[in-house]
């Protein structure tokens, strides 16, 4: 009887709400911002859920070159925001040729409703990643869907998505080192972002006290970066990295000026004074400035690690950042953290720098690990790369299987580039924290890329698919066990931007993550099948100790102080 009365209860309501749903979907309409009203589209998602899209706000007016973002002037009118604006003026992938804007920073903005308008939700703003030299917050198409569309997390996570451009390449990050062109141009992009998103959210049923920033590669080094930032004091309340932070080598120029001189001589500024020089740089042509950006593909192979032309990156201005990052991290204690690497984030990386790796047929020598090694310690000469190979070699045995020689090799990226500096990064975030909360994972699913020996787990970037439910939303590219861990990832990142705790929140966790501390270090492995084994402590502690304690105190190499002096 009584279950009677309730099924009854249910189709009135089911009714009830189909009703309402198809006679006025909740939706936000038109929306003031303090550049004028905006209006965007709404999205179904299925029963009574619908997602609306604003693309293409403006959140500051057309940058001059190598200057601050300034504000918008206005418009008048109801602004139209159902279209991607055009990226950041970048080489293209093949860098033959740039594409995009100087007109382009913009934004887009994921908001979800149910039966009725959303309110003060938690509110999640993405960087993306692309080495700081290319890369757009509608980056990667596939089947029409930018990778970055927010719409699954948006509805699936119950937060406000949103994602900004911001400009890279050499109108993004060239610099002198000092005054005159102090650089960090996409870093006051990414924080004029954060500032309108501060401002103008609750208009679109964000919460502008709940705002988490989270971002991967680049875009993670960049999240990081706004960490350390005096300027963002208050302004944020978590962030999340993943596959990178302002600690890893990677991120850092530490000599810009060497670096301009050679932007300038390619677009024809041979001026040996340096103020004529620059002067000759500012008048040149964008396009052909953006073009001297580009990484020289002919130096990629064989010739040193490849994480060497990674050049156009930010600096220590003495302004936005202060300092050595390492000297920062009194700035990220007020934020919670969420920070981790894939299995395999080095991968791509080892595939350039010992192509062998990836071969069917060839072996992998401890030469070739040698001088892999050899490159990326050669400010600490022969002794330091020997002591390194002694280190990763310890578990090969007299006759190593080829697999693991490999391995091996994408290890030494993996640690170097992204999973070493991390660890420092999550340890000096918990030791100055009191109340902010640290949590570290290491994401390790199998790689879907075809073609890749058994032994690759997860690739640079391959996360990025699950956090923003492709297995959702193309559910024919994926499997069930795909949409499992899509789920898990989309609970964890949501719940730590509600409550600054990944297990809690609205969404449901298949094991809790314990948190890092000074003292204890455990981490969440992530993949499909998750269980409190799931759980582990000391993320490869025998080699963070090798880099952090060990290495660190080698002396640098005689020969470059030589070099020094000449
Ligand atoms: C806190 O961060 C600073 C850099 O700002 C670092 O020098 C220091 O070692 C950290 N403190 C602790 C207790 O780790
Ligand atoms: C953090 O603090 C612990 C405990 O004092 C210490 O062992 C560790 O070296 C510190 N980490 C860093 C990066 O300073
Ligand atoms: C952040 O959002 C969560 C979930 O909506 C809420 O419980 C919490 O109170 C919010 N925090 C602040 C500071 O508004
Ligand atoms: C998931 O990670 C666990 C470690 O917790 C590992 O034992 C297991 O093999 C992984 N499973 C898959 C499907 O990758």
């Amino acid at each position: 009887m009584r279950k009677m009365r309730n099924m009854r209860k249910m189709i009135y309501l089911v009714l009830v709400g189909f009703c309402l749903s198809s006679a006025a979907a909740a939706k936000l309409g038109v929306v003031q911002t303090e550049g004028g009203p905006v209006e965007g589209l709404n999205v179904d998602m299925g029963f009574f859920r619908t997602v609306e899209v604003f693309k293409g706000v403006p959140f500051a007016d057309v940058p001059g070159m190598w200057e601050k973002p300034r504000p918008h002037p206005g418009w008048d009118g109801v602004l139209h925001a159902t279209k991607y604006r055009e990226r950041c003026l970048q080489v293209t992938l093949l860098q033959t040729k740039t594409r995009g804007s100087e007109d382009c920073l913009y934004l887009n903005i994921f908001v979800p409703h149910g039966l009725s308008v959303s309110t003060n939700l938690p509110v999640m703003v993405y960087l993306f990643g692309g080495a700081f030299l290319l890369g757009a917050s509608d980056d990667v198409e596939a089947l029409g869907e930018s990778l970055y569309d927010g719409k699954e997390m948006a509805d699936r996570g119950g937060v406000v998505v949103v994602t900004v451009n911001y400009r890279v390449g050499t109108l993004g990050f060239l610099s002198t080192g000092d005054e005159r062109l102090p650089g960090n141009y996409g870093l006051w992009d990414q924080h004029a972002a954060i500032s309108w998103v501060r401002r103008n959210i609750r208009a679109f049923g964000g919460n502008p006290d709940n705002i988490t920033i989270f971002g991967q590669s680049a875009g993670a080094a960049s999240v990081s970066f706004q960490m350390l930032s005096p300027y963002n004091k208050g302004l944020f309340r978590r962030a999340i990295t993943q596959g990178g932070v302002s600690l890893s080598p990677w991120a850092l120029q530490k000599n810009p000026m060497a670096l301009t001189k050679k932007i300038a001589r390619k677009v024809g500024c041979w001026q040996t004074e340096e103020d004529e020089m620059l002067t000759c740089l500012k008048t040149a042509d964008p396009v052909k400035l953006t073009m001297a950006g580009k990484i020289n593909l002919l130096n990629i192979f064989g010739k040193g690690p490849v994480m060497e032309l990674l050049e156009l990156a930010p600096v220590v201005d003495g302004d936005f950042i202060p300092d050595e990052p390492s000297k920062l991290f009194h700035n990220a204690a007020q934020f919670d953290y969420l920070a981790g690497v894939n299995s395999m984030d080095g991968h791509m990386f080892a595939g350039i720098d010992v192509p062998s790796i990836n071969s069917m047929k060839e072996t992998t020598t401890a030469e070739q690990v040698k001088g892999l090694l050899a490159g990326l310690t050669k400010e600490k000469g022969d002794a330091a790369a020997l002591s390194a190979f002694n280190v990763y070699s310890v578990h090969w045995g007299l006759a190593p299987d080829p697999a693991i020689v490999k391995k091996t090799v994408a290890d030494v990226e993996t640690d170097f580039l992204f999973l070493v500096p991390t660890q420092i990064a999550l340890q000096l975030h918990a030791n100055n924290t009191s109340g902010a909360r640290t949590y570290s994972y290491l994401f390790n699913m199998k790689t879907r890329i075809p073609g890749f020996p058994r032994w690759v787990e997860a690739e640079h970037a391959e996360d990025l698919q699950y956090l923003f439910g492709k297995p959702f939303s193309m559910p024919l590219l994926y499997f069930p066990r795909h949409r499992d861990l899509s789920g898990y990832m989309i609970a964890y990142w949501t719940n730590f931007a509600k409550t600054g705790d990944p297990s809690r929140g609205d969404n449901r966790v298949p094991v809790p993550w314990p948190a890092f501390t000074k003292f204890h270090h455990p981490y969440l492995i992530i993949n499909n099948s998750m269980s409190k084994s799931s759980v582990s402590y000391d993320l490869r502690s025998f080699y963070v100790k090798y880099w952090t304690q060990t290495y660190s105190q080698l002396p640098a190499a005689e020969r470059m102080e030589e070099e020094e002096k000449l």
